[in-house]
């Protein structure tokens, strides 16, 4: 297939797939998700993302009907009808169907939705052209919830004036971007925002702490500001769908660029531990 659609054990390519009108994704927004990356078949973390799938499941009070082996196994077989190995894999569970009421059944089964579609991880990603905005985020950032207004009118704000990311910031403090995290490289270590409720613990960037663990780079897990961010000698940013992308620019004006070696160092890294893991 060339893409998939699957709701509740209905499988067909994305464009031919309906969702039930009751589905409360559908007028509450009320679920979560999460977003893994296959190569050869092979999707990448899955463990990680999994489990903060349970935890968002858990924190928004949904009962997964699957186990994290079911999922994977679920996962693995639809990834088998794909025409290529290199895909994208978006899993949800609404919290269910039922009438509208702000108030749900505690016991309510979810609805699991999957959908892929080809994906090819880039090894060196062209750097990104950023801006910045007011986070007028709400304080769950940390539960990957299917609510992304915020999110969507930032980005598209982004791509409407050419630019590839948004970065967000709550006064003068810098807490992610629209959809990736960011953090910097400051005199040598690596400063990113500590993973509480203002964003979202991304596993691409538990990926670059790890690298920069193995790589002797020191590792701050505080909040940055504004001044902080445009006087970086690196800035990274993070994602499953982008694993590392340095910033070149931000709000116009050319930011970072002064510490190469440690960048690169860790690009190689995390590009070498995808790949060797998803051979
Ligand atoms: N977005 N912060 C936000 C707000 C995100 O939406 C994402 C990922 C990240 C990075 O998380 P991770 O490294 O686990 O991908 C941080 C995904 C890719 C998406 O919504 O499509």
């Amino acid at each position: 297939m060339k893409t998939l659609g699957y709701y509740n054990g209905k499988i067909a390519e994305l464009e031919e797939m309906t969702v039930p009108m009751l589905d409360r994704a559908a007028y509450f927004g009320d679920g979560v998700y999460d977003v893994a990356i296959s190569r050869n078949k092979r999707i990448f973390a899955l463990e990680e993302h999994l489990d903060r799938f349970m935890n968002s499941c858990k924190l928004l009070r949904i009962t997964p009907s699957h186990t994290k082996e079911e999922l994977a196994s679920l996962f693995s077989s639809l990834l088998g009808k794909m025409d290529s190995g290199d895909q994208m894999i978006y899993f949800q569970y609404s919290r269910g169907s039922a009438l509208r009421s702000h108030t749900f059944d505690p016991d309510m089964k979810p609805n699991l939705w999957v959908m892929i579609k080809p994906m090819t991880l880039k090894k060196n990603p062209k750097p990104l052209f950023c801006m910045t905005m007011e986070d007028t985020r709400f304080f769950h950032c940390n539960i990957k919830t299917i609510n992304l207004i915020p999110n969507v009118l930032a980005a598209q704000e982004a791509e409407e004036r050419g630019l590839d990311e948004c970065i967000f910031h709550r006064g003068e403090e810098v807490t992610e971007c629209a959809h990736s995290n960011v953090s910097i490289l400051k005199d040598g270590v690596l400063v990113t925002h500590p993973t509480d409720n203002l964003i979202l613990p991304g596993i691409a960037r538990a990926h670059l702490i790890r690298a920069c663990k193995a790589l002797g780079i020191g590792v701050e897990e505080r909040p940055f500001t504004l001044d902080e961010l445009m006087d970086a000698d690196e800035i990274l940013v993070t994602s499953t769908t982008k694993l590392i992308c340095p910033v070149v620019e931000i709000d116009k004006k050319p930011v970072a660029g002064k510490d190469q070696t440690r960048l690169s160092a860790l690009c190689t890294y995390l590009w070498d531990e995808f790949e060797r893991e998803t051979n």
